[in-house]
């Protein structure tokens, strides 16, 4: 099925928009969760669902039956079934760069058949085949460096999504490292960065892994060098057995000086790509069989978002959930709280997920849009946060929609603490939604604060990898009904550009051109 943005009208010029426009004046704006779950006993079970490892409970958000309904009219007015069909079957659906949007293969199993809806069957598998053979030897290198005792730390060098999801992965999935290796992950420009990390490092049991889509990112490429350069200055010669590559530019990291290289493809989005060979760092610390695993969680999700029906497909409420908020209830944030200290990096992976994803303001024919896009997601690990900004959560001017991750089962055997943690993210979110009155004031709490709560059974590679899966999809398809391109990230350009220009002004200190306020920075810093 082919998927044409044409084919389907804005988001905000169908039937269902205006119905969810008429619905939230007349329910929406009022509705209060408490009144609700009093009036609709089974509120919680039509309100929660199993996907692949995740259990998710939605019934403490501002919807309702006749909500969702309405929401699902949308996707559908909006094409939404047509565009997943679209990603699946690698239609080149990031049109700005003209290119398919295919992590999905990344995670598929071998021996899987390509979808039955797919009109590409035999372009999938030729992808799948080279997916695979990429992965074999990707995970036998992991294996030997597992396995080579010479080699103590293992140091990622890379930035966005050659970063955050192998590192938040890597620690997330921290019970299940088995190699004795010790990993770094450098990614700032900022010296002090890299530094820091050489400081505790020797040469000779040091593997760095230059990981970069295009291997022309400026941060990644001064880390490189400033890596390479101090490996060679402390004596190091062999650099075929201490660097490796990680990139879709392997005559690039050639010409660098690496000859150890592991490709992936332009249809692998940067903050999509800890799938492919920028998912190293996870393999050595968790083995093959445990990445192999983790792409095993991710691609029952991929599964339950291509084939459930949308009243039962995770992604879709989530991302429908999104759009209601940010469209009807102009909520302009929502915040991460993952009560698991393992997942202190979720949040800010997330970050980069949804909103270099979803923070557009064009349509993908590059008409300006009248309505708001992705949320700022925000958010640092429980308990932590609630001695931080709940206050504000609970008591603020603005609503903000809390996203709680929880985990039933503990890794550690330290008496008391699960259950302790347990009950302050249900306390939490209990408290959200019921609030408090009293006639003090200052000890109100208005209560009907929505959240979402996501419960694992236990946090390991599939269930991680289920998880993000999840988000990336969710993620597509409030990017789906906004009609925008969620797979390029033209924002971040205008920066590099600029930084290229200010840097030699540093030295020269030539202001010329420059607006008054860059200018006044350019004399303090010389000065
Ligand atoms: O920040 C922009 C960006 O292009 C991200 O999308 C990407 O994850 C990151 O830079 C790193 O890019 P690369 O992997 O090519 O070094």
């Amino acid at each position: 099925m082919s998927f044409l943005r044409s084919n389907h009208p804005r988001c905000d010029h169908t039937p269902a928009w205006a119905a969810l426009q008429a619905h939230y004046q007349a329910n929406g704006r009022s509705f209060d969760a408490r009144q609700a779950f009093a009036v609709d006993a089974l509120r919680f079970n039509t309100l929660s669902q199993d996907a692949p490892h995740v259990f998710a409970d939605l019934s403490k958000n501002r919807v309702d039956a006749t909500t969702e309904g309405l929401l699902r009219d949308l996707a559908r007015q909006c094409g939404l079934e047509a565009h997943r069909a679209a990603m699946f079957d690698g239609t080149a659906i990031n049109t700005t760069e003209n290119r398919e949007v295919w992590h999905v293969l990344l995670r598929k199993p071998a021996e899987a058949q390509a979808q039955a809806s797919s009109n590409a069957t035999e372009k999938i598998a030729i992808e799948v085949a080279k997916v695979h053979a990429t992965l074999d030897a990707m995970l036998a290198y992991a294996e030997a460096v597992r396995a080579d005792r010479a080699i103590t730390d293992v140091v990622n060098i890379g930035i966005g999504g050659s970063d955050l999801g192998p590192q938040m992965a890597v620690l997330a999935l921290d019970a299940f490292a088995t190699s004795g290796k010790r990993l770094h992950f450098v990614s700032n420009v900022d010296g002090h960065e890299l530094a820091a990390t050489l400081k505790h490092l020797k040469f000779e049991s040091t593997l760095f892994l230059i990981a970069s889509k295009t291997f022309t990112t400026i941060e990644t490429m001064t880390n490189a060098r400033s890596a390479k350069a101090w490996f060679i200055a402390q004596g190091g010669t062999d650099t075929a057995r201490h660097f490796a590559a990680l990139t879709t530019n392997v005559a690039a990291a050639n010409a660098f000086g690496i000859t150890t290289t592991f490709g992936f493809w332009d249809w692998v989005g940067g903050r999509y790509s800890l799938w492919s060979a920028i998912g190293l760092p996870l393999a050595v610390a968790i083995g093959a069989q445990g990445f192999r695993e983790f792409l095993a969680g991710a691609y029952a999700m991929d599964e339950h978002f291509r084939t459930a029906p949308l009243e039962a497909n995770l992604p879709v409420r989530l991302g429908l959930l999104d759009v209601w908020y940010r469209n009807f209830h102009g909520f302009t944030s929502r915040s991460i709280a993952p009560y698991h200290s393992a997942l202190k990096r979720y949040p800010a992976y997330l970050q980069q997920l949804e909103m270099e994803s979803n923070g557009k303001q064009m349509d993908t024919d590059g008409r300006p849009l009248p309505y708001a896009t992705s949320p700022a997601l925000w958010g640092e690990p429980g308990t932590n946060g609630q001695h931080a900004y709940f206050q504000m959560l609970h008591q603020g001017t603005d609503v903000v929609p809390v996203e709680f991750v929880a985990v039933k089962k503990a890794r550690h055997d330290l008496p008391g603490h699960h259950p302790m943690l347990l009950a302050n993210v249900l306390a939490q979110a209990q408290a959200l939604v019921v609030g408090k009155s009293d006639t003090g004031g200052h000890k109100n709490f208005p209560g009907n604060r929505p959240s979402t709560f996501l419960l694992l059974d236990d946090l390991t590679p599939a269930s991680l990898g289920a998880l993000i899966a999840l988000q990336e999809h969710r993620v597509f398809v409030s990017g789906s009904i906004w009609g925008i391109n969620s797979f390029d990230q033209w924002g971040v350009e205008l920066g590099k550009v600029l930084a290229k220009d200010i840097e030699p002004r540093l030295a020269s200190g030539d202001a010329a051109g420059l607006d008054g306020s860059t200018a006044g920075l350019l004399g303090r810093l010389r000065a």
